[in-house]
């Protein structure tokens, strides 16, 4: 009995420590890891430095790209907004045009009554012709003078006695015409040569 006990107390620490190494034991996947040989090193190195690279271009494209698209963007806003003038100006043109409609100086002429004392020819009739009238030195009854600019013509429609033309009796009534009505006559006695 003796000696089976001390057979007993002999083998049981064995077979413990043979326990606690073999629970201890690393996993075999661990264990059976290639370690990675210089070679391998070296490869691994340059698809670092590869990658590294590839990150590198690509954040210099997407820099190049953002700059290229605000640039678009600012131009966009530029044509924009020159279309956004172009459309104001044309629409207030087309405004002026509907509100103030072109006014015809021969049919003004005709429809005020001027032609009933004016021709359009240099002949006088009861008042001066308009032919060549435009541009032309005029002489008054007071013995002054004066070039038949638009400021002349204007003055000459809308206060007809403050000047009398040499060779004519003041008998040019002052009428009722709008600023438009006056420049549209202008323009056209400007055409008659
Ligand atoms: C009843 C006749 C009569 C009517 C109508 C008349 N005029 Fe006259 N006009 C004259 C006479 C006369 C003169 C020259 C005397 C003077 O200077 O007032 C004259 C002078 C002028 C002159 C200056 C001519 C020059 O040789 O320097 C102009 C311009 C003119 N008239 C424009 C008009 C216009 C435009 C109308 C129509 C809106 C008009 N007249 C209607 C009689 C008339």
């Amino acid at each position: 009995m003796k000696t089976d006990k001390t057979c007993w107390e002999l083998i049981a620490p064995v077979l413990l420590l043979a326990c606690v190494s073999g629970c201890s034991e690393q996993p075999k996947a661990d264990r059976d890891q290639p370690t990675i040989t210089a070679t391998a090193q070296q490869q691994l190195d340059k698809v670092q430095s590869v990658a590294t690279e590839v990150e590198q271009a690509a954040k210099t494209t997407m820099k190049t790209v953002e700059a290229e698209l605000a640039n678009g963007a600012a131009k966009v806003d530029e044509l924009a907004q020159h279309v956004e003038a172009n459309v104001t100006e044309t629409v207030a043109r087309v405004e002026d045009a509907a509100a103030s409609p072109k006014l015809d100086g021969k049919a003004l002429a005709l429809s005020k009554g001027c032609i009933a004392c004016h021709k359009a020819t240099s002949d006088g009739l009861i008042g001066p012709g308009w032919g060549g009238l435009a541009g032309s030195e005029r002489s008054f009854v007071d013995g002054t003078t004066a070039i038949a600019d638009d400021a002349y013509l204007r003055a000459a429609i809308t206060n007809p006695n403050a000047q009398i033309v040499e060779g004519f009796v003041p008998s040019m009534p002052a009428m009722p015409l709008t600023d438009a009505e006056v420049e549209a006559l202008v323009e056209y006695i400007n055409t008659l040569k």
